[in-house]
């Protein structure tokens, strides 16, 4: 909750001593920004509020100069961008790989590619194995053989363009060799930094009194992201190609084949590169690379297998942000120790009370820790944790870094944790503990004040203005809290009508904001109200409806009002509207509970009333709407012969289709194969064209 503190005091107004600590949490706050936006492609925060937060940090630094010298630089793990760019869509998405950790995840990887495809134990399955590159992602747009546009990843759909950058790297062409080039090709991988040109260019940093990089990658993410590009001209980056996005034709119809094809077209590809037959053959690729990991000359953090065949990629698709045909083997966790300072207990959004052990900042692979989760209060009990103790933690990949254990033999804490019986907003309400059903979460304590805990409405608009949810430029979770706390702001509808309300609220006479600022919030917030489908639902915060979890509802159900409608429906027990939505692939059981219950509650339902009054929500994008199903209802019934069932209906909603598990009178094709029995009744009794496997296939051509 909003503290009554320095952060907000003008800097002109800070004393030497508020403005050191100012100093310090903003550096530290920065940091961890940084991580996120550099290292993990994903900001918590927009734009406008981390150049604001960078912009104090600059003006104390100014006023007390001193502390600039003081201020340690190994916090700083990103290079402070001299700007942002522009921003581009990306014609083909780029995605994330799903990642395995051990080798029980790699065979369940190769056997569900097996299940997927129907393939015999003794048809061949041929992977590609490959270093996994820890550095940047880049797309490279061709057209006609010459470079037209470098992007980098962002969020997957959009990045930034850093065309003159990329230009300066000499493993990029300008120009494709060979003859018969697509029209347009779209090459991805990754940029990077030698861990010698690393060193070198730190050394040079250092001496000029510059800033010093935490690891290879950031010095690449720094190098590239400069606004200046003779900058990045005079570091050293690299880059590996291995993948493609847009393509007009394809040059190979496997994976190596691609691969041999960038090589040929002046791309550097990476030479350990490597086909495997078998489950034992990824593995022993995965030791050796590990064990070779630290001779290499650039970081990997894991291995990547594919499928070799592009005509089985094709098949196999997609769930949700990943490929099903290639998967991330990552090495084995960082870890570190450090000190236990104290045990904050955070509250979400849906009112779970989390202790998270505020750490003494430690770099865990390149990234400074120093906060790590909890869990719940058993776990604390089981680790045995106090605050005073030092502990060991560990940071797998992307993951919110995790306490493994106590180490005893340093001086221990003086007293157990006490997990609190209230919930620590200014209400004190009481808390419940839930058992949670699998997930290997154990415990849950709940706060019980739902609407009316501060906590969980801050966290509910905080989640309403994040990135992959409303992302309004300006209003990110500090406007949200000190908006809040003035009681502008309490629910998600309060935002769109805040221009209107600003005549009585003045928002430009605020600290931290100015007429322009204040335009632009405005003008970023009269953007959104227009927003796409699965955005809106995303935003909602309705528990287990996440991102993935949106998109496959609004293009199951395509407008918000068939969307909403059945929703409320489900509020009120309708079983049709349970299976109907239960015929949605991805959405089960859980989901449908949660949406039932979210839309059950009045104050819910006024708060989406209220917000629908303010925005337009556009229908989703249907995947393929010139197919010949896009739209259409089909049913799969009987033993299918060429394909799995999973792969009938990703193959279906690929092109538009709705898949669903019942037929009704509602249902245009039932696809049916040998053993078909009550559904193929049914369909003859509604009326429904039955077509064969055949059949289906020559109708979506
Ligand atoms: S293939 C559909 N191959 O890892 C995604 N990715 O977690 C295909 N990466 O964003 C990616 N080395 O930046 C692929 N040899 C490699 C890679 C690689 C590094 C990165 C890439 C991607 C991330 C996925």
């Amino acid at each position: 909750m909003p503290r009554v503190d320095t952060t907000k005091t003008p800097v002109e107004f800070l004393t030497e001593k508020q403005a050191k600590a100012e100093h310090a949490r903003l550096g530290v706050e920065i940091a961890q920004h940084d991580a996120r936006y550099y290292q993990h492609d994903a900001p918590s925060v927009s734009d406008a509020a981390y150049d604001a937060m960078r912009r104090r940090y600059e003006a104390i630094e100014q006023r007390f100069p001193d502390l600039h010298t003081l201020e340690s630089l190994s916090l700083r793990v990103g290079a402070a961008p001299a700007g942002r760019f522009a921003k581009v869509r990306h014609a083909v998405p780029m995605l994330s790989l799903a990642n395995a950790f051990s080798a029980e995840d790699v065979a369940d990887f190769a056997e569900r590619i097996r299940r997927f495809l129907k393939l015999a134990e003794d048809e061949a399955l041929v992977f590609t194995a490959e270093p996994k590159i820890d550095g940047l992602s880049m797309s490279l747009r061709y057209e006609d053989g010459a470079l037209v546009r470098g992007a980098t990843r962002g969020d997957g759909s959009e990045g930034e363009d850093v065309t003159a950058n990329v230009r300066t790297v000499a493993d990029i062409p300008h120009k494709l060799k060979g003859k018969h080039i697509p029209a347009v090709c779209e090459i991805r991988g990754e940029i990077y930094m030698t861990k010698t040109d690393f060193l070198a260019l730190n050394k040079r940093q250092a001496a000029a009194d510059e800033q010093v990089f935490a690891n290879p990658r950031n010095s690449a993410a720094g190098s590239l992201r400069q606004k200046d590009a003779t900058v990045t001209a005079s570091r050293a980056l690299h880059f590996f190609a291995y993948g493609w996005g847009e393509m007009s034709a394809m040059p190979a119809d496997i994976q190596s084949g691609m691969v041999g094809w960038l090589a040929a077209c002046g791309f550097v590809s990476n030479p350990l590169m490597q086909k495997c037959g078998s489950v034992a053959e990824l593995l022993d690729y995965h030791r050796g690379m590990e064990a070779r990991r630290a001779k290499l000359d650039y970081d990997i953090d894991g291995v990547v297998y594919k499928v070799d065949r592009l005509d089985l990629q094709e098949r196999l698709g997609f769930v949700s942000r990943s490929p099903r045909w290639a998967v991330a083997h990552k090495f084995a966790a960082e870890k570190a120790t450090t000190l236990v300072r104290d045990i904050e207990i955070q509250v979400g959004r849906t009112g779970v009370l989390t202790p998270v052990a505020k750490l003494e900042p430690v770099t865990v692979g390149g990234v400074v820790v120093q906060n790590a989760t909890l869990h719940n209060p058993d776990e604390i009990e089981r680790l045995g944790v106090r605050v005073g103790d030092t502990v060991t933690i560990q940071r797998a990949g992307d993951v919110i870094p995790q306490v493994l254990g106590v180490v005893e033999d340093k001086p221990r804490g003086p007293k157990p944790f006490k997990f609190p019986k209230k919930c620590p907003c200014h209400l004190k309400t009481d808390v419940v503990r839930e058992t949670v059903a699998g997930g290997g979460e154990g415990v849950r304590v709940r706060c019980t004040g739902e609407f009316a805990c501060p906590y969980q409405r801050v966290e509910h608009l905080r989640h309403f203005v994040s990135r992959r949810a409303f992302d309004i430029e300006g209003l990110g979770e500090k406007q949200i809290e000190f908006f809040f706390e003035q009681s502008w702001l309490k629910e998600p509808a309060d935002i769109f009508t805040l221009p209107a309300r600003n005549k009585t609220i003045k928002l430009e006479e605020q600290e931290g904001f100015g007429e322009t600022s204040v335009r632009n919030l405005f003008g970023a917030i009269e953007e959104r109200r227009s927003i796409a489908l699965e955005r809106f639902i995303y935003a909602l915060g309705v528990r287990h409806v996440g991102e993935t979890t949106a998109v496959a509802l609004a293009r199951g159900y395509g407008s918000w009002k068939a969307f909403h409608d059945v929703c409320l429906k489900l509020a009120k027990g309708d079983e049709d509207a349970k299976l109907e939505m239960d015929a949605i692939d991805q959405i089960g059981e859980t989901v449908i509970e949660s949406l039932a219950a979210y839309f059950g509650e009045a104050h819910n339902r006024g708060i989406v009333e209220r917000l629908t009054k303010q925005v337009k929500i556009h229908d989703a994008e249907r995947p393929s709407a010139d197919s010949p199903v896009a739209g259409k209802t089909v049913v799969f019934t009987g033993s299918l012969e060429k394909m799995t069932r999973d792969e009938a209906k990703a193959t279906a909603e690929r092109l538009g289709a709705k898949v669903a598990g019942s037929v009704s009178k509602k249902t245009d094709y039932v696809v049916a194969g040998p053993g078909a029995g009550s559904k193929l009744k049914d369909a003859q009794k509604h009326g429904v064209k039955v077509l064969s496997e055949d059949d289906w296939f020559k109708l979506i051509g």
